[in-house]
């Protein structure tokens, strides 16, 4: 049997779903596609023409006159990809804090999704991708060949997010973050458009616990043919 061609992981905001889906590609020479980076570069574009989260009709305006390019990195600071909005790099500035609040609310507006989801679509048809986000495996890529739901409980998720942040130098209450990523949650699995949740055929590979390269061996194990 031939290795899958197209690769679906889901999963909770801070399951390890960028980190693990990099290095799916980057080892089986794969296109990669964070699609939450779509998202908040349309938030990014929405906070700068101080356009309310909370205004559907401009944000699907607004998405549907972006031009959103990710692509290899074009330098060597640790990024795994390179976000391009109009032209401009925004890489690192579509992870502020900022962008991390207002994020959710842009992504549950249809017609921003409807913008997204067409540009999601049209790059999969390339073949050979994984694409990580929310609703890969349900609603954007439903016959994808193999679909990874990647979890972890919001303690352990929050306890990165503060390492990851310490990494950086940054340093936040371990209960502001996990306040944050519940609030994240709920508004992902509770949104009526394309809610979080795991397709009846996905594989779900639980992280509590595990190293990135053990989280990365499971999910390599569950995509790789039996035989
Ligand atoms: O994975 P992330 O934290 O970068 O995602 C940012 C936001 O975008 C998050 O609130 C969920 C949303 N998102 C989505 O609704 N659908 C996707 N396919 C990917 C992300």
């Amino acid at each position: 049997m031939a290795m899958p061609r197209t690769i679906a992981i889901d999963g909770p905001a801070g399951a390890g779903k960028s980190t693990i889906g990099a290095l799916v590609a980057e080892r089986l020479g794969y296109l990669y596609l964070d699609t939450g980076a779509m998202y908040r570069a349309v938030a990014l574009a929405a906070q700068r023409k101080t356009i309310d989260p909370d205004d559907a009709a401009r944000l699907a305006a607004l998405a549907g006159s972006v031009r959103i390019t990710i692509g290899p990195p074009t330098t060597q600071d640790g990024r795994a990809y390179t976000v391009l909005l109009d032209g401009s790099d925004v890489t690192w500035e579509i992870r502020s804090a900022e962008i991390d609040r207002i994020v959710s609310q842009v992504a549950r507006v249809s017609g921003v999704r409807d913008a997204m989801v067409a540009q999601q679509r049209a790059l999969a048809r390339k073949g050979r991708v994984v694409m990580v986000g929310r609703d890969i495996g349900t609603v954007v890529l439903p016959n994808a060949e193999k679909k990874i739901f990647l979890t972890a409980s919001a303690g352990e998720r929050a306890r990165r997010r503060e390492e990851e942040l310490a990494s950086r130098g940054e340093r936040r209450p371990r209960q502001d973050l996990l306040n944050e990523i519940l609030r994240r949650d709920r508004l992902d699995t509770e949104r009526e458009v394309s809610p979080l949740k795991a397709a009846d055929d996905a594989v779900v590979v639980q992280t509590d616990g595990l190293s990135v390269k053990e989280a990365l061996e499971r999910v390599l194990g569950a995509i790789s043919p039996r035989s």
